[in-house]
């Protein structure tokens, strides 16, 4: 029996906690682990934050509050949702369906990564202190043949396994048991980190501000970090916001989401950068950050074993809640449009995800030498395809849509449940979301392009 039951109540979240630990456990993944502290740090401290406050108020709030109340108003998926109010708008649905889809193969690569070093650090596989040694480690991890897209396969499986059990079942209770864990781990990794001698350097690192680093390349690199931080412009959020109800406060979920998000980034910078600077690290960029570095400061840090462990299942964590966003974007389509049932659905998309995934894998070492775009492997490849076109077109698209096609009233309506609750900024955010945001997404858009 594949063909739904016409008659069944689309699901809901069973509470308002439930859907705000779901969705900022989208939001919060490897983009705030990985490269947040690196970036900010990089660009201006304190500087980079500011900007990236300033970025997340005009541009993450305005696009948030959007995409819940697509969600909502509709009760659909992405595509859905876009062609109950505008037939021919569909295709922006379908932009997004295609990004999570995209994404969600090589990022389930490196959750699989990340699973291998939970295994390593609980069996003390990590208790190396040269960075070299570390480094070759997971040079040669990646690189291998098959046993990254095992743990692939294990990724998948397990973010296929919630999805399986459902909003309320699957991604609501699993986002309500490892967001509380993240948020604890990376707190307690904060304080150590902190309170090592020589911290104090990482911290000045992230926070103290130096303006002379902000020029328009930073700004744009923030606005990137934004989008992608926050799930948005891939219909995630519209997603999660279809299995709200009618009565929600979509102006303080949009705001709450976004703060959760940002607090995680800064918490990681926190807990990441004074501990590089403590033992005499560079801090580097992406993967070699919390796979080499990282291991290396745990390995000289009294307890460090059990710090490791912790940060690797807080990484996992961090996936996972994003994993299980991105694979609800295609079920939820294919469930609402196709009718197939949840369970076949799941299984199949999860499949086809996982082959596509594979050819990313083998591109870090077997495939290396397999180039698609320019000199870009798989991985490489969908990488840019999604955070270079997908994202940014789909944010555009979702702006003048809501800004001037489904049009700010009656999006307004939505968000103020019929004119009966107050939104205090609803001047500010129809400015912001017919001018503001398609204009700073589109010169992010042609700079990344050129
Ligand atoms: N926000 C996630 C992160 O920071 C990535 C993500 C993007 C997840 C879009 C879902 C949708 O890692």
């Amino acid at each position: 029996m594949i063909v739904k039951d016409v008659n069944q109540e689309r699901e809901q979240w069973g509470s308002k906690v439930g859907f705000i630990l779901a969705a900022a456990g989208s939001a919060v993944g490897l983009g705030n682990l990985w490269k947040f502290p690196y970036v900010a740090g990089k660009n201006g401290g304190g500087a980079f934050v500011l900007v990236y406050f300033i970025i997340l108020f005009l541009v993450g709030f305005t696009l948030m509050l959007a995409e819940i109340a697509l969600g909502r108003h509709t009760q659909l998926n992405a595509i859905g949702a876009y062609r109950k109010l505008r037939e021919k708008w569909a295709f922006v649905g379908g932009l997004g369906v295609l990004a999570a889809f995209m994404l969600l193969s090589f990022y389930s690569v490196v959750g699989g990564w990340v699973i291998n070093y939970v295994i390593k650090s609980v069996t003390g596989g990590l208790n190396v202190s040269d960075p070299e040694v570390l480094g070759n480690m997971f040079g040669e991890f990646v690189a291998n043949r098959w046993t990254p897209i095992i743990y692939h396969a294990i990724f998948m499986l397990l973010t296929l396994l919630i999805v399986l059990g459902g909003v309320g079942g699957g991604i609501e209770k699993a986002s309500k048991i490892m967001m509380p864990a993240l948020f604890g781990f990376i707190i307690l990794l904060a304080v150590r980190a902190v309170t090592l001698p020589g911290g104090i350097e990482g911290v000045k690192y992230l926070l103290v501000p130096d303006f002379s680093k902000i020029n328009m390349e930073v700004i744009l690199s923030a606005l990137g970090q934004v989008f992608f931080s926050l799930s948005l412009g891939m219909g995630c959020m519209i997603t999660y916001g279809s299995y709200l109800g009618k009565d929600t406060n979509i102006p303080e979920s949009a705001v709450i989401i976004p703060l959760c998000d940002t607090a995680i980034a800064l918490l990681a910078g926190l807990a990441v950068l004074p501990a590089v600077f403590a033992f005499g690290f560079e801090p580097a960029a992406g993967p070699g950050l919390i796979f080499v570095t990282l291991p290396a400061v745990f390995s000289q840090m009294p307890l460090g074993n059990l710090f490791a462990i912790m940060f690797f299942i807080l990484v996992l964590f961090a996936a996972l809640t994003s994993s299980i966003s991105l694979l609800e974007v295609c079920v939820a389509y294919v469930v609402d449009e196709w009718g197939w049932n949840r369970k076949l659905t799941t299984w199949t998309l999860a499949g086809l995800i996982f082959a596509i995934g594979v050819p990313a894998s083998l591109s870090m070492g077997p495939w290396a030498d397999i180039h698609l775009l320019g000199d870009r492997g798989f991985f490489d490849t969908y990488d840019y395809i999604v955070s270079n076109w997908l994202l940014p077109l789909g944010g555009l698209l979702l702006c003048i849509f809501v800004g001037w096609i489904w049009g700010t009233d009656a999006a307004i309506k939505e968000v103020t449940n019929n004119g009966t609750l107050e939104f205090k900024l609803r001047g500010l955010w129809v400015f912001l979301i017919k001018y503001v945001g398609p204009v700073a997404i589109l010169v992010v858009f042609v700079r990344s392009l050129t």
